[in-house]
């Protein structure tokens, strides 16, 4: 890893609702992250392995998440940079996989350290590697276990995923109610980045109902056009699943593919909403 001190951006993807696209968007924005030039990391968090699958990692072959949240590995130790037998990943990408054992993660916490916080577990491993990449990508699982209450805990920014049901509406109240729980208790640093609509098929009143309502609801202020949701939506396809089963990105399976090129302009909308401004950062001023 090269020396030179990048300006880590944390962005955590999530959405405790199940199946919303949370694994396939942080998996894409990273991809198309690391395809602009951005060292970028994507830590599965997920005891599913969804992200882990994503890039056709062999399951129960590294260690991971979990080693690394119970104290006995460093991270820089179990990522995965593509060099490892079996593994192949994308330029710019790395990866910190995870496995079923995670499942027993909220026990093996409690019995280790009564009073670690399990919501802490990610702070000293995010330190570790603040200043060595761009970008973090934080997938997280539809349940509040610890790796997911950490990750909303240690991310500098949230990213909020959200596909066309009848209770996606409610799915994005609650993770807003989420997002403001943990800002008063812990992180008041976290932000939205932005809310992305995925498997939209804008034919139907279903997305219609949601696109408007997401664009009404997240508005920058009562009177601004301007909502924090992403202007680019990613459409449906069955390329999505096709390339999951390959264990590849779109990136690979479909370079020029319509939801490629999506996939792109949003990555381009994230690199611009987390530019720092122009204002020296807070943490700068107070030294
Ligand atoms: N743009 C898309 N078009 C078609 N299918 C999609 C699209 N995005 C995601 N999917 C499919 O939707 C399902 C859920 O996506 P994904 O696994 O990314 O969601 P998730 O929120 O990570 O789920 P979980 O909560 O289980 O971790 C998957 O089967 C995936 O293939
Ligand atoms: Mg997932």
């Amino acid at each position: 890893m090269s020396s030179e001190q990048r300006q880590t951006k944390v962005i955590a993807v999530g959405n405790q609702k199940g199946g919303v696209g949370k694994t396939t968007n942080t998996v894409h924005i990273a991809r198309a992250l690391a395809e602009r030039g951005h060292k970028t990391l994507v830590w599965d968090l997920d005891m599913n392995s969804g992200a882990t699958k994503h890039f056709g990692v062999p399951l129960d072959a590294f260690m991971g998440t979990f080693e690394v949240l119970v104290g006995d590995e460093e991270p820089a130790n179990v990522i995965l940079t593509g060099s490892e037998e079996g593994v192949s990943l994308p330029e710019n990408l790395h990866l910190i996989t995870s496995r079923r054992k995670l499942e027993a993660i909220d026990e093996t916490l409690a019995a280790k350290d009564k009073f670690m916080a399990r919501s802490d577990v990610l702070i000293d491993p995010i330190q570790q590697l603040r200043g060595k990449y761009d970008f973090i990508l934080l997938d997280t699982a539809p349940n509040a276990t610890a790796p997911t209450v950490a990750s909303y805990k240690v991310a500098d920014w949230f990213v909020l995923s959200a596909m066309p049901d009848p209770f996606a509406i409610d799915g994005i109240k609650d993770a807003l109610l989420d997002i403001q729980a943990v800002q008063r208790r812990g992180n008041p640093n976290l932000r939205v980045l932005g809310v992305v609509l995925a498997a939209v098929d804008e034919r139907t009143r279903l997305a219609r109902t949601l696109t408007n309502y997401v664009a009404d609801a997240f508005r920058l202020s009562p009177d601004s056009p301007e909502s924090i949701r992403f202007h680019t939506i990613i459409n449906r396809s069955t390329v999505i699943p096709e390339a999951q089963k390959l264990g590849q990105t779109l990136f690979e399976y479909m370079p020029f593919h319509k939801v490629t090129d999506q996939y792109r302009r949003l990555a381009a909308e994230v690199e611009s909403r987390t530019k720092p401004t122009e204002l020296p950062m807070k943490e700068v001023v107070n030294g």
